[in-house]
């Protein structure tokens, strides 16, 4: 709407011919200009009251340096190509006021605008009231005499602050000898650099000694003042101008006054973290630092309403907010500036114990030799039968196997369970087999008992993964934050939604919720998993753990999610200058320094700590269940017996009674 407006307006002008003419000198001095950006520009003149004749000879002269004109603001343009428009107004004509003000209040001095205003006043009152900000590039084009034009930069460092003016360019006409001659002069005397420096074009002297770039183009000379060429780091210096950060406080309110302390460390460590770095950039800004608090990083609500440093990023109220995990809602609200330090949230656990996962005492040996162990026992068995047969039907000794499955049965239970069996073969026949017997199983008694060692206190590494994790027997909790409610409700993949239903939140009951101290212990305790924000957790840790309890300590990522990084409002002037003092910062090396000081690495146990550690029931639970199946086994065996016997003697007593019958007729 208002584009239209203007363009109208500008029509409007024509026809009301309150034209301004220019010489020549502006027309080579703005061609200069554009031309000395060595960059791809192109010449935005939504508003010029000048004459459409020297007009069009300005955008043709500008045509064959290669660059293109519009004469309204393009705004249908992609972002990637506000680069490029430089636009151009002269405060001279009238109502240039109006027009400024409007493409002001539209945005169009913000970054990645350029302009270049053509002024014949040093200051003008109109620019008070535009936003030139720190990033905005914004250069006052004025002549000082006959030849030559001044350029001047200027912006502000906040709105209401007043405007910096700096020296960017002088410019003269190269048609005139004298100031040929002037130029030349200012040269060292270097005949091979004014050689080759003649061509028009060409960097004439990069002049170390005046700190001045000189241009030479068909156009005209170009003196340039600025220290260097990249906008940011001739702005780096905010003049005390007030920075606000805002900073979460989940664990203490003590932690407003120990931000940089040292005291206090678990608490809260991801703020004292984000806050280190940002004092450090805006001490590198020359910037007032001003510290507001609040209790959450923000999330959306059911109206759509953010709260905590989110909120105050969007309401301008703080420039920077401590670091936040990123999500996409975030991302349309506020822009992540820096990752100025690392932390993880994840489920952290002791290994459980191999036997709490499985059968201790069928691991030792595969299948195979098991099923080897079986026949060689079933062979021998077998063979001792035969022997002890035959060797009963020589000679009979009370030591000797009677030849009955019982004898065999017994003395191969006594060689299984190397108890050893008073009866033996006597003959050379049996007796080998029953060293055989003996000398295989005792070798294999002795592996079997060493590995049954070993597993006892085995860590299991079974679980490694989310499926693991959730089809394992340990019990899952959370530290009792924010953003684990918010995680755990939105993430909905069916492997974490089973983990979230099943073991964290199971329906009615309360869900597993801890404060740090209380999920810590329960890890030491063993067979519970803790999902829990890793620097102040692993300092709980460190202090709290015995050495060997830190040994099998293992974590396993569940919200997935890359590092946080600092948040800072949308579209903020200083957006550029903090990015690139975060990364100065850390490709210095501080960062990593304020990391060491503050952050806590996983738990290293000093090397294999050889500790006495107990073996619980549970460890040995099936082997004291098979000793219980055989306690029960017993009475029955023994009923067994009982009754066996006395069928025996009742059959018996029935023989000797029909006997007696049969006998006692003869008797009578
Ligand atoms: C710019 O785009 C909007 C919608 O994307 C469209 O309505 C408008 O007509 C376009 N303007 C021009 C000048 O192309
Ligand atoms: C230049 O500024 C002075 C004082 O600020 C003012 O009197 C004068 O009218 C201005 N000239 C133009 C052309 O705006
Ligand atoms: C910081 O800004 C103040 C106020 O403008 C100024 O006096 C001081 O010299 C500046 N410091 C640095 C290091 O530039
Ligand atoms: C900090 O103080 C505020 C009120 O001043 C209170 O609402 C909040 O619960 C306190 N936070 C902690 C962690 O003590």
């Amino acid at each position: 709407m208002n584009i239209k407006l203007i363009s109208i307006s500008f029509l409007l002008l024509f026809t009301t011919f309150t034209i301004r003419a220019y010489d020549n000198d502006v027309i080579k001095m703005i061609i200069s200009f554009l031309i000395y950006n060595e960059r791809p520009t192109s010449m935005l003149v939504p508003y010029l009251c000048w004459d459409p004749y020297q007009i069009k000879i300005l955008v043709k002269s500008l045509c064959d340096e290669g660059i293109g004109t519009a004469y309204s603001f393009q705004y249908n343009r992609t972002e990637y190509h506000l680069q490029y428009s430089v636009i151009i107004a002269d405060l001279d004509c009238p109502r240039t006021s109006k027009f400024m003000l409007m493409a002001n209040q539209q945005g169009y001095f913000k970054s990645p605008y350029r302009w270049l205003l053509l002024s014949s006043n040093e200051t003008n009152p109109i620019l008070e009231d535009i936003e030139m900000s720190v990033d905005s590039d914004v250069v006052i084009a004025r002549r000082i005499n006959n030849e030559r034009f001044i350029f001047t930069e200027a912006y502000k460092i906040s709105e209401k602050s007043e405007i910096i003016y700096t020296k960017r360019l002088v410019w003269w006409n190269n048609d005139n000898t004298k100031a040929n001659q002037e130029t030349i002069n200012k040269l060292p005397s270097k005949l091979n650099v004014i050689s080759k420096a003649l061509i028009p074009g060409n960097l004439l002297v990069n002049g170390k000694d005046s700190s001045k770039n000189i241009f030479l183009s068909n156009y005209g000379v170009i003196e340039d003042y600025r220290e260097t060429k990249v906008l940011s780091a001739r702005r780096n210096n905010l003049k005390r101008h007030t920075l606000t950060m805002a900073n979460v406080i989940t664990d203490s309110n003590e932690t407003r006054k120990h931000m940089d302390d040292r005291l206090h460390l678990h608490q809260d460590s991801i703020t004292k973290m984000s806050y280190g770095v940002v004092k450090v950039c805006f001490e590198m800004l020359n910037a007032t630092e001003k510290l507001i608090f609040t209790h959450t990083w923000g999330y959306r609500d059911k109206n759509g309403k953010w709260q905590g440093i989110v909120d105050h990023l969007i309401k301008k109220e703080a420039d920077l907010g401590t670091l936040t995990i990123f999500t996409q809602e975030r991302m349309d609200a506020v822009d992540y500036i820096a990752m100025v330090g690392s932390t993880a949230v994840r489920f952290v656990f002791r290994e459980p114990p191999l036997a709490y996962i499985s059968n201790i005492f069928t691991l030792p040996f595969t299948g195979n030799v098991w099923l080897a162990i079986l026949i060689c026992v079933v062979g021998c068995a077998v063979f001792l039968y035969f022997t002890s047969k035959w060797e009963a039907s020589m000679s009979m000794h009370p030591l000797q196997l009677d030849g009955s499955w019982a004898d065999v049965l017994i003395l191969i239970i006594g060689a299984v369970l190397q108890q050893g069996c008073t009866q033996e073969p006597r003959y050379a026949a049996g007796r080998c087999v029953t060293l055989i017997l003996f000398v295989a199983l005792t070798i294999l008694y002795a592996a079997y008992s060493a590995n049954i060692v070993v597993l006892l206190r085995a860590p299991s590494s079974s679980v490694r993964s989310l499926p693991d994790l959730l089809n394992s027997p340990l019990k899952l909790g959370a530290s009792d934050f924010e953003y684990n409610r918010y995680f755990f409700k939105k993430l909905n993949d069916p492997i974490r939604k089973a983990i979230y239903d099943k073991k964290i939140a199971p329906k009615g009951k309360k869900p597993n919720y801890y404060t740090m101290e209380e999920g810590v212990e329960k890890v030491r305790k063993g067979l519970f998993a803790f999902h829990m924000e890793l620097n102040p957790g692993y300092r709980l840790i460190q202090e709290t753990y015995q050495e060997d309890e830190k040994c099998d300590l293992v974590e396993i990522d569940y919200i997935n999610e890359i590092d946080p990084w600092v948040p800072g409002q949308k579209r903020s002037p200083f957006k550029d200058l903090f990015k690139i003092n975060f990364l100065k910062i850390r490709e210095s090396g501080l960062q990593m320094c304020l990391h060491r000081r503050l952050q806590v690495g996983k738990p290293k146990c000093s090397g294999q700590v050889a500790t006495f550690s107990s073996v619980g029931i549970q460890d040995m639970g099936p082997a004291m269940l098979a000793s219980l199946y055989g306690v029960l086994l017993a009475p029955a065996i023994l009923a067994l017996e009982i009754t066996y016997k006395k069928l025996i003697t009742a059959r018996e007593m029935r023989k000797s009674l029909i006997e007696d019958q049969f006998i006692n007729p003869y008797l009578d």
